[in-house]
């Protein structure tokens, strides 16, 4: 009996047990270089040719917006045209070396002291100063960002047809991108292909998939303004300069945090980047409040007048501020930022040209409303960076389920500082850090204790003259 059962049972079981640990010894990979850029995997009986391109002097900026939906068209169109054979795309970030930033900032910060030392009343110093140590504190304390790297491996089981693929996908991303392309060494090849995805920083994907990863952080270098921390990660965020140029939308209810959140950037902006013109459009007047108490050289129309003739006169400002837009000169560097609080109030269609012809005058457009409605979808194509604050009753659900999908419903409980922010397909809860702003409202003795010498010249207030024509 037992004997029995020891053959019918335990041998056969045995026997599947060896075969199975052998068939996994003898699976395991093994590459062999075949010419610079290709290798061959051997794996069990099968046999594949990986080939590596990288695209490099990749502007990671025009990633972004210019470079990511051409490379996905393409991807997509090459993975149809190339049956049988394999794509996948690596995105491979790249943490920035923050080190050299910081011993930057930490020169600056101590030259700011010494300054502020030998003349506390200046503003400026004082500005710059808190604004610096902001910079400082989450760069030397958070998650570095990092530069995205973009990798192509192609996989077929012809040798011959991979080397035509990998001529064909290096003469078009070179035509396409204006990039440079190289082939991967064999040396690197074996390492990706060996990296074990899960514990790698890589985003790996298929063409097909490739609208679906986006990656995070665009920036070689800091090269914009902090404007929170990424909640799932802990990443700094940054709104790049060349996003405020592809304009930013900020929707949320009366006290979700939108005119401080814009209040920060302005003084971000203002402190880092004197050199950008900044016009504010706020027809309630909350904003011009914060940046007089902030002290800003900025250029602030608002409307004391009568409350009837004010959509009207704010509009023919806006007419004024367009046509001088036309006349500027072409530029993709950010010159000018116009920010709009209440952005309701402005006629759609000025804000449509606004938004069309800022984008190429290096103009940056920031709108900020309460509701995503009241953008028109020409509007809302043309904003490529949307900043969702909490709102409470959200009237064009499919305009918010289009930006944020299922998520839009968790924007009637935010909490004050939170936000969803989309960029070009890709969603982040962002806390937003407005710490400057806050601190200034908050201490009354800061402000008033400084002689306000300079205060004729920091709120260049253009009135309406809305009643006094
Ligand atoms: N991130 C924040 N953390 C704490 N308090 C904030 C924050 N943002 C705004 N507040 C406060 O909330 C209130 C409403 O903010 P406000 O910017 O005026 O909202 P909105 O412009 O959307 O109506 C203000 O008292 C402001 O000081
Ligand atoms: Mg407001």
């Amino acid at each position: 009996m037992v004997e029995v059962m020891i053959f019918e049972i335990l041998v056969p079981t045995l026997v599947a047990l060896i075969v199975c640990k052998r068939s996994n010894r003898i699976k395991r990979k093994r590459m062999f270089n075949v010419e610079d850029g290709i290798i061959k995997v051997v794996y069990g009986k099968k046999v594949i040719f990986v080939g590596g391109i990288e695209v490099v002097d990749i502007d990671p900026s025009r990633l972004y917006d210019e470079y990511y939906e051409t490379i996905r068209q393409y991807s997509y169109a090459l993975q149809r045209a190339a049956p049988g054979m394999i794509l996948e795309i690596r995105l491979v970030k790249k943490p920035i070396a923050v080190n050299d930033i910081l011993a930057k900032l930490e020169r600056e910060i101590t030259s700011l002291r010494v300054l502020k030392m030998s003349d506390p009343t200046d503003v400026k110093v004082d500005r710059k100063l808190r604004v610096l140590e902001k910079l400082y504190k989450v760069l030397s304390e958070g998650v570095p960002p990092a530069s995205i790297n973009l990798k192509y491996l192609l996989y077929s089981n012809e040798l011959n047809k991979l080397r035509s693929e990998m001529q064909f996908i290096s003469v078009v991303l070179e035509n396409l991108l204006g990039a440079k392309v190289r082939k991967i060494n064999n040396r690197e090849l074996k390492r990706l292909i060996n990296v074990n995805i899960i514990k790698s920083k890589d985003i790996t994907c298929t063409a097909e998939s490739l609208g679906l990863v986006y990656p995070h952080v665009k920036k070689s270098d800091i090269n914009g303004i902090y404007i929170g921390k990424d909640i799932s990660t802990n990443e700094p965020v940054f709104l790049g300069y060349d996003d405020l140029t592809h304009h930013v939308g900020v929707v949320g209810s009366t006290g979700s945090g939108k005119t401080t959140f814009l209040a920060s950037l302005i003084y971000r902006l203002k402190t880092l980047s004197e050199d950008v013109d900044v016009t504010v459009v706020d027809p309630k007047g909350d904003l011009r409040y914060i940046l007089e108490k902030v002290d800003l050289e900025v250029n602030v129309i608002t409307y004391h007048g009568d409350p009837r003739l004010r959509n009207e006169k704010i509009n023919d400002i806006m007419l004024n501020i367009l046509n001088e837009i036309i006349e500027m000169n072409p530029t993709k560097r950010l010159r000018r930022l116009v920010v709009i609080d209440e952005a309701w109030i402005v006629s759609e269609e000025l804000m449509e040209e606004l938004v069309r012809e800022g984008r190429s005058k290096g103009v940056g457009v920031v709108l900020s409303t309460q509701e995503l409605g009241d953008l028109s979808d020409a509007i809302l194509t043309n904003t490529h960076t949307m900043i969702l604050f909490r709102s409470n009753s959200i009237k064009n659900e499919d305009l918010y389920f289009k930006l944020l999908g299922e998520q839009y419903r968790l924007l009637k409980a935010l909490p004050r500082g939170e936000v969803f922010l989309r960029h070009q397909g890709h969603v982040k809860r962002i806390l937003v850090d407005v710490e400057e702003i806050l601190q200034v409202l908050t201490s009354t003795t800061l402000k008033s204790s400084i002689p306000n010498s300079s205060s004729t010249s920091l709120a260049l207030l253009k009135e309406d003259g809305g009643n006094s024509e």
